[in-house]
């Protein structure tokens, strides 16, 4: 039996035994009571009575073990051409006197604090000091625009917000004050106070009744020590969206995740202290998240955080560049920002300017893989390119080829096998087992490991009937996939209404409510086609009220507009197509995958309950007509 075949089969069979192992490989200030138990909700939590604080495992810990002089966190920005790095210890300073600062503020353990900043190390302090004084962050994407910050302040009902005053894409700069203000007009939450973090390349005028400058609140605060806190207490909230347009809080507890992304860094990503680990995303994602800040943090790795892009930035050698100069040993990015390089430099001439033979694995993540861009990754870089899978909501990879235990064969279009602990199975529509090579709905089997989701936050109810409700005793994934002879896993897509564009996910729940709320449409389907560069993008199939007279011309431009004020510019809406009706079922539901089938060139079955079968004939016309699918024969 392999070494992976034995650990994967001990984490089913005695899960506790197999986490209280991994339980051990952290410090706790107290350690659990029990290693698996059930909530008041029913729900699998790890670690019972256990005391911990992640921020002090990822920092006070390798202060302590003698490693304050060894870098934790290289900023690199090559816009505004700054690199700055910075050891455990004073990364500890910084997040001690922050935590202070938010102490000072009133914040106190389980309040929120909502953080709107964007790829700068004082997100990662921010989020950090949180965590040092058991407040709950829940940072939110610099890319979304003002309502979509509204509804998370609504929801999260933060005690303080903390934003910065601009982003950085490619060259440009993109304020976030109006987006702030906005924001803050939009929501009914009021929180107690706001600080602004003020960037030299867009200082703004801050109206001191309003907002707080960064500066002078953490001026004169005092350090705050680390405060343990129960394993089962949340460290943070971040919203995903599912298929309606409100998002939902995944809410991720602390000795869970503390043990599982510490497992995670060398099992999967074969890290260990001192190793330079670089996830190129976003602190406003997961996988910023966890493998930005947490996951080598807490290892004791050096964390890379780039704000850049992967092309013209100044060009497409960005990656190269940050992999050789900071001696990158794992890499960890979406298929679409190598789909980028690959379309800016085809033949990866730029990579022959750069030594990284530091690089040993390359991690991709967050949508498919698609085989020409693994065929071109193996064809240049000379390491193992490795897809894994996995959600917000598990908070690390469900399947992946883990280094830890030996990599396993690669077989194109699979993301390999279950992560221990990872009890995974694809069932049919009737909840059946579908065996081998038979695809259906991907499941795990309760209970969950260490760092999935317990609940959505202020909404158990949502939380059960999302995940839980339709097939018994599974956690539904939401993707569609199956198992080969050799357990091999292959994800072939969402199964629910969520789109993924350029890596990001999105639900059409989200984009309809702001195409809906164009007075010239009465009703609206949006849909994720195919796309070369970022997998999917949306697309809205738009019905006008009667009598309305409007150039679909400049509806689409007022719709593209009223999607950027909405949800933000990544979610990369710019087509439409006026119809006449949807195509629905007879009980009114929308057939988006059926237009989604028709657009990308898929076959497709007209359900049978279909409302009226001659739709069909009627959309692909006008389909056509606008050139969204080839004209018909
Ligand atoms: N803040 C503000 N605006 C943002 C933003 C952010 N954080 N992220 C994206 N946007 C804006 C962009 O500026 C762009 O605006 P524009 O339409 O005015 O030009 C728009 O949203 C679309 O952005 P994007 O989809 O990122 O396309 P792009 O052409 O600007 O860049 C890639 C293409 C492939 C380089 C880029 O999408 C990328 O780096 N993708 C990888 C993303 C990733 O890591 N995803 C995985 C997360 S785990
Ligand atoms: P997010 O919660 O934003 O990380 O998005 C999670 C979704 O991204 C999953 O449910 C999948 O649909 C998709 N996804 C993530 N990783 C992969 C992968 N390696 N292959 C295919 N799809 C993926």
């Amino acid at each position: 039996m392999s070494s992976y075949a034995k650990a994967y089969a001990l984490s089913l069979n005695s899960p506790e035994e197999f986490w209280e192992e991994q339980a051990r490989a952290i410090d706790w200030h107290e350690p659990p009571r029990r290693i698996l138990s059930k909530d008041e909700n029913l729900a699998d939590r790890w670690f019972e009575g256990g005391k911990l604080n992640a921020a002090w495992l990822a920092l006070d810990r390798h202060v302590n073990a003698g490693r304050g002089c060894d870098t934790a966190l290289i900023y690199d920005s090559p816009v505004t051409q700054i690199t700055k790095k910075y050891t455990f210890e004073e990364l500890l300073q910084e997040v001690s006197i922050v935590a202070g600062a938010l102490r000072r503020s009133g914040v106190v353990k389980g309040d929120r604090v909502v953080i709107y900043m964007p790829m700068v190390p004082e997100t990662v302090v921010a989020m950090l000091a949180c965590a040092r004084i058991g407040a709950i962050h829940s940072v939110v994407f610099g890319g979304f625009a003002a309502p979509e910050l509204a509804t998370r302040i609504d929801d999260a009902t933060p005690k303080l917000v903390l934003a910065a005053t601009c982003g950085i894409e490619f060259q440009s700069v993109v304020p976030y004050m109006p987006m702030l203000e906005r924001a803050l007009e939009l929501a009914s939450h009021r929180p107690e106070s706001v600080v602004v973090l003020q960037r030299e390349m867009s200082r703004a005028t801050l109206d001191n009744t309003k907002y707080m400058d960064w500066q002078d609140w953490v001026s004169n605060a005092t350090s705050a020590d680390a405060l343990p806190v129960d394993s089962w207490d949340p460290l943070y909230i971040l919203y995903t969206s599912g298929t309606t347009g409100k998002p939902k809080g995944v809410l991720r507890d602390t000795g869970g995740h503390a043990v599982a992304l510490n497992y995670s860094m060398d099992a999967i990503y074969g890290c260990d202290a001192g190793d330079v680990f670089w996830a190129a995303s976003d602190v406003g994602w997961v996988v910023g998240h966890s493998y930005i800040v947490y996951g080598p943090l807490i290892k004791g790795c050096t964390t890379v955080l780039f704000e850049g892009k992967p092309v013209r930035t100044p060009d497409a050698g960005a990656f190269w560049r940050v992999i050789a100069e900071h001696r990158v040993k794992t890499f960890f990015v979406a298929p679409t920002a190598f789909r980028a390089v690959k379309k800016e430099d085809p033949d990866c001439k730029l990579l022959e300017r750069y030594n990284i033979d530091c690089l040993e694995y390359l991690f991709v993540a967050g949508e498919r893989l698609d085989p020409p861009t693994w065929h071109w990754l193996r064809d240049h870089v000379d390491v193992p390119v490795i897809d894994h899978w996995w959600q917000t909501e598990t908070g690390w990879a469900i399947c992946a080829n883990m280094v830890g235990y030996g990599l396993h064969e690669m077989k194109p279009g699979s993301v390999t096998l279950p992560v221990p602990g990872n009890n995974v199975a694809v069932l049919d529509e009737l909840g059946a087992d579908c065996g081998t090579n038979k695809v259906g709905n991907i499941v795990i089997r309760p209970p969950a490991p260490p760092s999935h989701f317990f609940t959505v936050w202020g909404d158990h109810g949502r939380y059960v009937s999302s995940y839980w409700k339709r097939f018994p005793n599974a956690y539904e994934t939401e993707d569609g996939g199956y198992l080969d002879e050799d357990g091999y896993v292959y994800i072939l897509g969402r199964t629910d209404d969520v789109m993924n564009v350029a890596g990001h996910r999105l639900s059409t729940g989200e984009l309809e409510e702001s195409v809906a709320s164009h007075d010239a449409v009465a009703e609206c389907a949006v849909v994720g086609i195919k796309d070369d560069l970022k997998g999917q993008v949306p697309v809205g199939l738009v019905v006008l009220k009667d009598g309305v007279a409007v150039s679909a011309q400049s509806l689409e431009h007022d719709l593209i507009r009223l999607v950027r004020e909405h949800v933000g510019a990544f979610a990369n809406f710019k087509r439409i197509c006026v119809v006449e009706r949807l195509p629905k079922t007879r009980s009114g539901k929308i057939l988006r995958q059926t237009v989604r089938k028709m657009i990308d060139g898929e076959t497709y079955m007209t359900p049978s309950t279909i409302d009226d079968p001659g739709i069909i004939d009627e959309i692909e016309t006008e389909l056509a007509k606008v050139g969204l699918i080839g004209q018909r024969s």
